[in-house]
């Protein structure tokens, strides 16, 4: 009653009031809680930018190390979680495996369900219930501390590898990088028995996780709040968060840019794949977004960050024709009239690739970051002084009006 015209893919609607990320779309401004992501990718820590996220200030030394060590206390995981990742075919996709995990992950912590504990478990602490905050913080830790030991398993299963351990005294990034490359015992590979993360490489990642922390109401965090609004678990809302992220518009581009450039091969075949994104029969992935009309301030620092990782491991063949491609579609008037310029995605997949990680595993580096702000909004979310309303839109019938049923026999 009332509505006329639907908004097709919110262009034009604004689902929450947030303090946590601000972009200004036409000048690539990126501000997390009002700090420049410029200066925060320059001198922050990825779990100091958790913090920052979440709790909505930077945090003392005490306050930081205080949430560092609940972070990385929360890393293991029950050790029956094997048998559900063992259970997954030999070349299931990884973020198939993410996905169901945070569900699979929900099922462990009764304490985190409002069906079992009550509607109120958590939008009590908005009214001041330590207990509830407790609660809530305590899942906040252990969905940012497990997410790198989620990932790391469904890295190694399809290596046939047993699973690590969660490390003590690494940083948060250096600890996913050992999760996954960590010689155990029962590898059946030559070399070191013990590996330790590159410090260029573990600070690029780091850097790299500062910059997907957060990206205000992108699909996945929209889809994490619209799943909490109706107040299930969180792990429950964060698989949502997952399942929307995993799509090749969103947190699937970095994969679709490596795939897009080993389709292209060379430079020199950048103009006729231009000329057939212009004819819609191809996509430019790592170009365009919903928000910046220019080009997205994190690919600048990416830019940089990618030339640090190829310095150690080698420079990738490929970026030869990302540049080709990147030049020529920025001086192309199909893509300077849409104002399409290059996003995070761009760049981020060749710097991965560099560093080893397989395709398919691009997604889930954006996943580990992501849960970050995911659990920020829903924390904001859950802590509204107003309460929680479940997002429920409406939408326009164009269906046909009242028929009558006819029985099968009297179809024609
Ligand atoms: N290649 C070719 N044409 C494009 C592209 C692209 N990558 N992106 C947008 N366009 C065209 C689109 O066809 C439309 O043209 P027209 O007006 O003639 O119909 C115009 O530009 C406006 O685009 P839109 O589809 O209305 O933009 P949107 O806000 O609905 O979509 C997007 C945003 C990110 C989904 C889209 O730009 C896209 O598909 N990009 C490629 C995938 C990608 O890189 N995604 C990562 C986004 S950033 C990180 C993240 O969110 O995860």
């Amino acid at each position: 009653r009332g509505l006329r015209v639907a908004d097709k893919g919110f262009l034009n609607t604004a689902v929450i009031e947030s303090s946590i990320t601000y972009i200004d779309g036409d000048n690539g401004v990126l501000r997390y809680r009002g700090y420049p992501i410029e200066q925060l990718a320059a001198r922050s820590s990825f779990l100091e930018v958790s913090y920052l996220l979440i709790y909505g200030a930077l945090p003392s030394g005490s306050q930081l190390s205080h949430f560092t060590s609940e972070v990385l206390l929360h890393g293991p995981i029950h050790s029956d979680a094997e048998g559900f990742f063992r259970a997954f075919r030999y070349d299931a996709h990884p973020m198939a495996m993410l996905t169901s995990a945070f569900s699979y992950l929900g099922s462990y912590y009764g304490e985190a369900n409002p069906s079992l504990q009550g509607q109120d478990l958590f939008t009590k602490a908005a009214k001041g219930d330590a207990v509830a905050l407790q609660n809530m913080d305590r899942q906040i830790f252990r969905m940012i501390g497990k997410a790198t030991t989620l990932a790391a398993m469904a890295y190694r299963i399809r290596q046939g590898r047993d699973f690590v351990v969660p490390p003590t005294g690494m940083s948060y990034t250096e600890s996913f990088l050992y999760q996954l490359d960590h010689l155990s015992p029962t590898d059946q590979l030559s070399g070191p028995q013990s590996y330790k993360p590159h410090p260029v490489l573990a600070k690029a990642l780091d850097i790299l996780f500062i910059l997907h922390a957060d990206h205000e109401m992108n699909a996945s965090s929209t889809t994490v709040l619209q799943t909490g609004s109706s107040l299930p678990d969180p792990f429950s809302a964060v698989a949502a968060g997952c399942a929307s992220l995993y799509g090749p518009l969103h947190g699937g581009a970095n994969e679709a840019v490596i795939r897009m450039l080993l389709s292209i091969g060379s430079p020199k075949n950048v103009p006729a794949f231009l000329e057939a994104v212009k004819k819609r029969e191809k996509v430019l992935s790592g170009f365009g977004h919903r928000v910046y009309k220019t080009s997205d301030p994190r690919s600048f620092i990416i830019r940089k960050v990618a030339d640090e990782v190829f310095a150690v491991t080698g420079r990738d063949p490929l970026l030869d024709t990302a540049m080709a491609l990147h030049d020529a579609a920025l001086k192309d008037e199909y893509f300077v009239s849409r104002k399409l310029a290059p996003n995070v995605d761009f760049w981020s997949g060749l710097i991965y690739r560099a560093m080893g990680f397989p395709m398919d595993f691009f997604p889930v580096l954006f996943v580990v970051p992501r849960v970050v702000g995911w659990v920020a909004h829903w924390r904001q979310m859950m802590l509204s002084p107003s309460g929680v309303k479940i997002w429920r839109p409406r939408q326009i019938y164009v269906g046909p009006s009242t028929r009558d049923y006819v029985p099968l026999e009297e179809r024609t």
